[in-house]
């Protein structure tokens, strides 16, 4: 079975084509903002935000590494900044927690993420996709989660599909996977 973050990539996979813009809204360690950078190819291009300057130097150092630094524009800079922007984005990855390996005291918060959250809604395309990994277990994670249930449960079914997977053998405070795709104009 895959985990949460290869069934993030899984999902975009059919999503993201060559050309697109797309987010990374907690580019961390970067491995998400590498997948992104990949699938857009040369013309496409990749917005990744984190508020950790350890956390942009990672993620760019791991784009140097394989030639994929110019296809990514990299924000020292809270997610809800992604408002400040218009263009229509394809996809938007949302990792919410702590960096792994970096300090577990800085994490993402519920207020923030659901500012981020909104923009990323409205920047969407349609046929494109919002994927959201959760972790209630940290401190401070299980409110951030309800936040995010509050925010999906508000969607209209006549322009959203959202979806939710999760381990259901694993303790109630498991991570889980929302993908949120908007219905293209033509359904
Ligand atoms: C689980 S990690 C992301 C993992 C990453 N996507 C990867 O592929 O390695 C969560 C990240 O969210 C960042 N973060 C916390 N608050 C944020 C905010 N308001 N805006 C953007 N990033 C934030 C943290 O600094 C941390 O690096």
């Amino acid at each position: 079975m895959l985990r949460i973050t290869q069934l993030v990539h899984h999902l975009l996979t059919g999503v993201i084509h060559e050309g697109d813009t797309v987010i990374d809204a907690t580019c961390g360690n970067g491995y998400d903002t590498l997948f992104l950078a990949e699938r857009v190819g040369e013309s496409g291009r990749v917005h990744a935000y984190d508020i950790q300057p350890e956390a942009i130097s990672t993620t760019e150092e791991k784009l140097i590494a394989h030639g994929l630094h110019r296809r990514v524009h990299l924000h020292l800079a809270s997610h809800e900044t992604i408002a400040q922007e218009t263009t229509p984005v394809k996809a938007v990855i949302f990792n919410l927690g702590y960096r792994p390996g970096g300090d577990k005291t800085i994490t993402t918060r519920p207020a923030s993420t659901v500012r981020a959250l909104e923009a990323a809604l409205f920047r969407l395309q349609p046929g494109g996709m919002i994927l959201i990994a959760v972790y209630p277990a940290h401190p401070g994670g299980e409110v951030e989660a309800e936040v995010v249930r509050t925010f999906v449960a508000r969607l209209s079914i006549k322009h959203f599909t959202a979806m939710h997977m999760s381990n259901m053998l694993a303790t109630e405070r498991a991570p889980f996977l929302v993908a949120i795709e908007k219905h293209s104009e033509r359904l």
